[in-house]
């Protein structure tokens, strides 16, 4: 099949990998990306469409690999170029806002959720699927290393357990990060690490990971929080968890795409925002 993808991002590049190892032909659009996603494209080897009016003219299923808060735009741009067919999205976003895509692509929309990090090897990464034509998608990724899995439910259902996944794992090193800093303004660092090095031996380490891992994607990450937030509010649950986590991850967004980023740093960041 003919398949595109938009965007190869980090993520989008594996995705449109895991597509091509399963035999398939992998169409993106240079039009108004950056060099970075340029670059990933062609080492993906992917052909390039140039325009997203050429795109749907010649795939028959679509990827939404994009950052979160930009999902439901980017549905809707791909359904006002005149796209008819299969689209999943597989991005990070609450079931309402999978509902509302849904709403705009109609029966051939499939909710996706990654996760995992980038899936260059096997194991590493599953992509959950729920809809009526989530079986035909997982087609898609046979044999890569994306390790597509169906969730029962409506459309929203993938989505509902990306959200609460992520609700875990970015929320908590949003707060690890909080902490530190709350530590360091009040002068207990020492004294704190400390007593983690008795009780919770993890938390160190996974504090510094925190900083590391999180801060250059936490431009991306502050949107996603407000999905999770969403998600909460929608079932009457308490929002405010992931509400503060946005304003956490807000206050690291300068980080954006850089490679050393120091858990010093990160610190200073957050209380001098
Ligand atoms: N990375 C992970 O480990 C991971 C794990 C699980 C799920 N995901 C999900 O995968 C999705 C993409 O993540 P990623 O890591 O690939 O992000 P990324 O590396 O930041 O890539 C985002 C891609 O979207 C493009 N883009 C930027 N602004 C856009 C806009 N306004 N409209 C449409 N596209 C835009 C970017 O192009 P430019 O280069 O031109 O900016 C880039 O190609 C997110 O929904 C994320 O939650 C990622």
């Amino acid at each position: 099949m003919k398949l595109g993808l938009l965007h190869p991002g980090a993520m989008g590049v594996s995705v449109g990998e895991a597509m091509r190892s399963a035999g398939h032909e992998v169409l993106w659009i240079s039009d108004g990306r950056s060099a970075a996603t340029c670059q990933r494209a062609q080492g993906g080897g992917f052909s390039d469409c140039g325009s997203l009016a050429a795109l749907v003219e010649s795939v028959e299923g679509i990827v939404s690999v994009c950052p979160p808060d930009q999902a439901l735009t980017l549905a809707r741009a791909v359904i006002s170029a005149g796209y008819t067919g299969v689209y999943l999205d597989a991005n990070a976003v609450s079931p309402d806002t999978a509902r509302e895509i849904y709403a705009v692509v109609g029966e051939d929309f499939v909710d996706g959720g990654i996760v995992g990090p980038p899936a260059t090897q096997p194991g590493s990464t599953r992509l959950y699927l729920s809809g009526e034509r989530a079986a035909q998608v997982a087609t898609w990724f046979d044999g890569g290393y994306l390790d597509a899995q169906l969730v029962a439910g409506p459309p929203g259902s993938a989505s509902a357990l990306k959200m609460c996944y992520a609700a875990y794992t970015k929320g908590t090193s949003a707060l690890l990060l909080a902490i530190r800093a709350l530590a360091a303004a009040e002068g207990v660092e020492a004294g704190l690490l400390q007593e983690w090095s008795i009780s919770q031996p993890a938390l160190t380490a996974r504090s510094q990971g925190a900083a590391r891992g999180s801060a250059p994607k936490a431009w991306r990450f502050a949107g996603e929080m407000e999905e999770i937030a969403a998600t909460f509010a929608a079932q009457d649950l308490p929002d405010g968890f992931h509400l503060a986590a946005r304003d956490v991850y807000r206050r690291l967004e300068a980080f954006k795409d850089q490679e050393e980023v120091s858990l010093e740093s990160v610190l200073e960041a957050l209380r001098s925002h």
